[in-house]
């Protein structure tokens, strides 16, 4: 038996991961293009034509039309930008509740808050980690007015079955599909079956713009009171002709020029990457099953993944050793990116103590607010138990992996794994 690399054996993975860098040459001829033009934005914030943006802003929501099958898409400058606007344009209300899992980041159960309303924390099933729905059924109060289901780790959640349970309680849905773009659900893009949805474009992301996010909708309603939150709405509605003034309190939410023109470039490739991804994955999964006590990603029938992450269980029981114990082993022996569990927002500070703006409690404690919602730990059993103590996972996202370098990696879970006497 090999000596694991823990206890001063050989590492099994030799060189350094390289990094994935998605940006190319087209992507760098394109920005030079638009910064030989001297336009970088082309917004005005008022009714006018150019209050939806320059031409590459333009060009590159009608590719992102094209790709996703939507009507509408809208760029912004980032995804959390994307989610205040998308919260606001369904008509989110101060003390209303938005269900939201607590395996996501933080910018989802914010953009809530930032309307004053209230995020209600709903368990995930440990499958795929998106809510779960018996869960979310439970969770549905006279208060609710939407969901928020988030694609964690580049798989939908169970969109059949959210929009089935909005449509009985006349919910609104949005998607969070940050971490899921490319991933099919039944034949359609995450992020395209709710009211409304959309992506990060974040430097993190498949594909990316430095900074950035797409929303996308068939409501144009919502599409147009988007851009209305994106560029200064409260400014415009007045010339516009619309007598509408609900959440029209806008902002600066513009992708620029640079970026959309850079978008369109990765846009063309975001199926090439999303099917290297879902190639390493492949890869993975079938080296290391037969593994006792490890289970890898789980998906829906008919639905596909894009690995922002390499999600996996352990079934603690099954293999006698801590997680902290077998992530370090497999650090250890080289492997780049092993993380131990997620997160749990409904136990971060500012929900523990209640405290969104102000000192006193806003809005927990706003005559609008009608119950007394609890954050405690225990709420969210599932995603608890799985952060806390059995799901690790694998950053694929940040590097270009070929199949040596995945065969590296399979052979170093099966090291540990006889390392650690897991094999039996
Ligand atoms: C699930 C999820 N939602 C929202 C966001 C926020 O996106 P952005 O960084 O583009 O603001 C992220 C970013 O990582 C995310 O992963």
């Amino acid at each position: 038996m090999k000596k694991l690399a823990l206890n001063g054996g050989a590492k099994e993975v030799k060189g350094k991961f390289r990094p994935y860098n998605p940006i190319g040459v087209e992507e760098a001829e394109a920005a030079k293009r638009v910064l030989d033009s001297g336009i970088l934005s082309d917004f005005l914030g008022c009714w006018d034509p150019r209050f939806y943006g320059g031409a590459k802003v333009q060009e590159f929501e009608r590719a992102c039309e094209n790709y996703f099958g939507v009507p509408h898409a809208v760029t912004v400058n980032s995804w959390t930008a994307g989610l205040i606007a998308a919260i606001g344009a369904i008509g989110i209300e101060p003390g209303d509740e938005v269900i939201v899992p607590p395996w996501t980041m933080s910018a989802t159960a914010t953009a809530i808050l930032h309307w004053n309303a209230l995020p209600v924390f709903s368990d995930i099933e440990s499958n795929y980690f998106c809510l779960d729905i018996a869960a979310l059924e439970k969770n549905i109060t006279p208060y609710t007015k939407a969901i928020i289901a988030v694609d964690i780790f580049g798989h939908s959640a169970d969109m059949d079955a959210i929009m089935s349970v909005a449509s009985k309680h006349g919910l609104k849905v949005v998607s969070d599909s940050a971490q899921a773009p490319g991933a099919m659900y039944k034949g359609r893009y995450a992020g395209t079956i709710a009211n409304v949805g959309g992506y990060s474009l974040n430097y993190h992301k498949h594909i990316h713009t430095g900074e950035g996010g797409i929303l996308v909708t068939d409501d144009e309603e919502i599409a147009n009171k988007a851009r209305l939150i994106r560029n200064h709405g409260e400014a415009v509605v007045g010339d516009m002709g619309r007598s509408e003034l609900a959440n029209m309190v806008g902002y600066n939410m513009r992708l620029g020029e640079i970026e959309c023109a850079i978008g369109i470039e990765q846009l063309k490739k975001l199926d090439d990457f999303v099917s290297r991804r879902q190639a390493v994955a492949q890869r993975l999964t079938t080296g290391l099953s037969g593994l006792p006590g490890l289970t890898t990603p789980h998906l829906i029938d008919d639905c596909t993944h894009v690995y922002y992450v390499y999600p996996m269980v352990l079934q603690i029981d099954a293999v006698d050793a801590s997680r902290t114990t077998i992530v370090d082993a497999l650090t250890a022996e080289g492997i780049q990116g092993v993380f131990a569990g997620y997160t749990n927002i409904h136990l971060l500070p500012m929900y523990q103590r209640k405290i969104a703006y102000g000192t006193t409690g806003f809005p927990w404690n706003s005559e609008f607010t009608k119950r007394s919602i609890c954050y405690d730990k225990g709420i969210c059993p599932v995603a608890e138990e799985l952060h806390d103590k059995t799901m690790f996972g694998l950053d694929l996202c940040r590097y270009d992996l070929c199949d040596d370098d995945v065969d590296q990696i399979i052979a170093a879970f099966w090291k540990v794994w006889s390392g650690l006497g897991l094999l039996g």
